[in-house]
């Protein structure tokens, strides 16, 4: 079986050695223009060339969760696109939400600014009820989030494009159902893949339906979010301030407005990293799994986009 690496912006020669150790039989190399056809390959943001000239994979793996980037690309037809699901990122970007989220209502910012300049003052605490976090995207890291934030007893409500069902989690679907669900929510959390129709979908509108005092926390992708239209809601004061993680241009550019918001903390695309081992793990058993012929959970659906 022979096996190509093709990954902008990941250091190859960790991952070929230890493909090579995980499936001792396999033809491990890093992809090379005009390299003849390989079997199944790993995936990061390749070139068009590399999927004109792989039409025959019985798989690819791309090596996240999102695939919003791969599917720009023409690709082979009928080969499936496997995504990365969970391994190891759910756990992070539970931690990561959570953080945001406690951080804002517990004013950890504000009594930081405090000790800064030299105070010792108390707020008032909030009511939990108060602040009420809606989390749109019930997938594999959604639901996951969504089971944290309820741990911490806050109310939780998620937003998914099928009905689904979560315990603690009041759960709404489709168009019909996102004006009710984001009118239950005052924190507001993303994590959609990015489709064509959820580009976007974090506007003015999609904020002023959401109760007063909004807090934004985009987990999911740069281009979910109209930029300037978050920044106008927070001058309006209906947002009260925003937890970034993904940017539509990354790097963020130095003289990005965001990059010196007071009310908006950012990181640079790092809340749920791919883990090299449980990611490894995980594609090399689903390589088995399909060489026993068996069916593959993680396949992407192209009509849909994820
Ligand atoms: P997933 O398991 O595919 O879950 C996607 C969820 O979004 C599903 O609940 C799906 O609904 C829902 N959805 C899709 N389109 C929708 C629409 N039009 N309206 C309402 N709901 C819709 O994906 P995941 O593994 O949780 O990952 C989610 C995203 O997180 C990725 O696509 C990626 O962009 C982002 N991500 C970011 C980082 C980071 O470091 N910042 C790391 C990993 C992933 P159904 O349940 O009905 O299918
Ligand atoms: C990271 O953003 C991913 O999609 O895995």
């Amino acid at each position: 079986m022979k096996i190509t690496f093709c990954c902008t912006d990941i250091k190859p020669g960790p991952w070929i050695e230890d493909l090579r150790a995980a499936l001792p039989d396999a033809e491990v190399s890093v992809w090379q223009p005009g390299d003849p056809q390989a079997d199944y390959a790993l995936v990061w943001a390749p070139p068009q060339q590399f999927m004109d000239e792989q039409p025959g994979l019985k798989a690819m793996f791309n090596m996240g969760a999102g695939v919003d980037g791969l599917l720009r690309l023409k690709l082979p037809a009928g080969v499936p696109v496997v995504r990365i699901e969970d391994a190891g990122m759910a756990v992070q970007m539970a931690e990561y939400v959570c953080h945001a989220v406690i951080r804002h209502f517990r004013e950890l910012d504000v009594y930081e600014e405090d000790m800064a300049r030299g105070a010792w003052t108390f707020r008032k605490p909030r009511v939990r009820s108060d602040f009420p976090v809606g989390v749109m995207g019930l997938g594999v890291l959604g639901q996951r989030v969504a089971q944290a934030l309820a741990h911490f007893e806050f109310p939780v409500h998620g937003w998914s494009r099928s009905p689904r069902q979560q315990g603690g989690v009041t759960t709404y679907s489709g168009a019909q159902g996102l004006e009710e669900f984001l009118g239950a929510s005052r924190v507001l959390v993303n994590l959609l893949p990015l489709t064509d129709e959820t580009r976007d979908i974090l506007n003015a509108r999609t904020f002023s339906q959401l109760q007063a005092g909004a807090y934004v926390i985009n987990v999911a992708r740069g281009a979910h979010l109209v930029e300037q239209d978050l920044l106008d809601q927070i001058d309006a004061g209906h947002v009260a301030g925003a937890t970034l993680d993904v940017f539509r241009t990354e790097p963020l550019p130095a003289d990005h407005a965001f990059r010196r918001h007071p009310r908006i903390r950012l990181t640079p695309h790092a809340s749920a990293r791919t883990l090299h081992h449980d990611c490894l793990a995980q594609i090399t058993g689903k390589i088995a799994a399909l060489e026993r012929g068996e069916a593959l959970t993680g396949v992407v659906e192209g009509a849909r986009g994820y």
